[in-house]
């Protein structure tokens, strides 16, 4: 479990000791068997190692610019590869052309940037359905130079620390706009490895709250620091879920409609 370090003890720029449930890899995949996943949509894709462990019939990929390396199509019966950026993939996006209908799970781990994971997370709820499940990776960072917005940046103020190299940008800023903007919205935060999974259930795929509020809502938290003080109130506002639990809680869910297929795929 994930401990945040008060009274003195923040040493350096650590925010918070490791997460220590199961890595975010190990987590997606279960949520997918478990869940029977129809439609499976991941942006940003990079190598396809996450993609590649989904067990869905159709599963969605989106990124700019992809570097595969592993069997996407692995546990799938159809996969969709669209090398663009996500904005410009909703823009042209025909739901039922292109994806067959709403999504049942989507991972979202494209640009790193709160602004950009807003709208990724906006747009994707539209095409989801309420009982769907938005999955959103790094927005759990345990030490402050990996949440700067600058990747190099990072990269240096991380240099002889234990994170070196390690990136989220500042993707947590959209953990206190949803409790803001969307409480009706379940947030859960999840304790899974290296930066945390937050995983967003009781969607409402009508609401525009979000959209509405787009640009209003980006001038305001641009200028909220982004320092481990804030980033601290974020897991201080929030409990921290282990892997299982978390799994636990979204079990019971099904979306395979008894389709003899995907269950030999998912189990
Ligand atoms: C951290 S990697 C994704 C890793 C992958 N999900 C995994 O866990 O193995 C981030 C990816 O986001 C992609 N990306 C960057 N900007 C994007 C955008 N605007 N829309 C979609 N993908 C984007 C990058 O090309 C990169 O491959």
């Amino acid at each position: 479990m994930l401990r945040t370090e008060q009274d003195g003890a923040m040493t350096g720029h650590t925010i918070a000791g490791e997460h220590t449930g199961q890595h975010y890899s190990e987590v997606l995949a279960r949520l997918s068997r478990n869940a029977a996943v129809q439609r499976y949509l991941e942006i940003g894709v990079a190598h396809g190692d996450i993609f590649a462990g989904i067990a869905c019939r159709h599963g969605i990929a989106v990124d700019p610019e992809f570097q595969l390396r592993t069997n996407v199509a692995a546990n799938k019966v159809r996969v969709s590869l669209f090398q663009v950026m996500s904005d410009l993939f909703f823009e042209h996006l025909n739901l039922r052309r292109d994806l067959g209908g709403r999504l049942d799970l989507a991972f979202l781990d494209g640009m790193h940037l709160f602004e950009f994971l807003l709208r990724d997370f906006l747009n994707t709820e539209a095409i989801c359905r309420r009982d769907s499940i938005i999955v959103m990776h790094d927005c759990l960072p345990v030490a402050e130079p990996m949440a700067d917005r600058d990747p190099v940046q990072a990269g240096i103020r991380g240099r002889g620390t234990p994170f070196e190299n390690w990136w989220t940008g500042d993707v947590w800023k959209v953990v206190p706009i949803l409790a803001r903007f969307r409480p009706d919205l379940e947030v859960m935060l999840v304790d899974a490895p290296p930066t945390g999974l937050v995983i967003v259930t009781g969607l409402d795929p009508a609401s525009r709250t979000l959209g509405r509020n787009y640009e209003a809502i980006v001038e305001e938290f641009s200028r909220l620091p982004n320092t481990a003080e804030e980033i601290a109130q974020v897991y201080a506002e929030h409990p921290l879920v282990p892997t299982e639990e978390a799994l636990r809680r979204l079990g019971g869910r099904s979306y395979a409609n008894g389709s003899g297929w995907l269950r030999r795929l998912t189990g």
